[in-house]
């Protein structure tokens, strides 16, 4: 098994792809990439809210919603949040996210 490929799109539309690893999360392979957008204040913590994305509607039944906390946060979160809003400190890769495909909330 090779890693669990991530589609980053960028909020003034380029797109970054990476390859994480099962158990690491979506935010620590954007903050490895440098994607644009994912500040990751806290952490990791689940406290900050500047990790926000958007999940792709393809996805968004894969990778399902968030905890109490999480979803306290996103009401939060400086940038509008959406139906598929999620916290991407929240999102663990796992195999079955291969090919996931994220937005930078603008
Ligand atoms: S990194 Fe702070 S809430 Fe995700």
């Amino acid at each position: 098994v090779t890693g669990v490929r991530v589609t980053f799109k960028e909020a003034d539309g380029s797109v970054r792809h990476g390859e994480g690893r099962v158990g690491q999360s979506v935010m620590e392979l954007a903050v490895a990439l440098g994607v644009a957008g994912i500040e990751a204040e806290c952490g990791g913590a689940c406290s900050c809210a500047t990790c926000h994305v958007h999940v792709d509607e393809a996805w968004w039944e894969r990778v399902g919603c968030c905890g109490e906390l999480e979803s306290d946060m996103l009401e939060f979160a400086p940038k509008l949040a959406v139906a598929t809003s999620r916290l991407s400190c929240q999102i663990k890769l796992r195999e079955a996210l291969d090919g996931l495909v994220v937005a930078i909330a603008r």
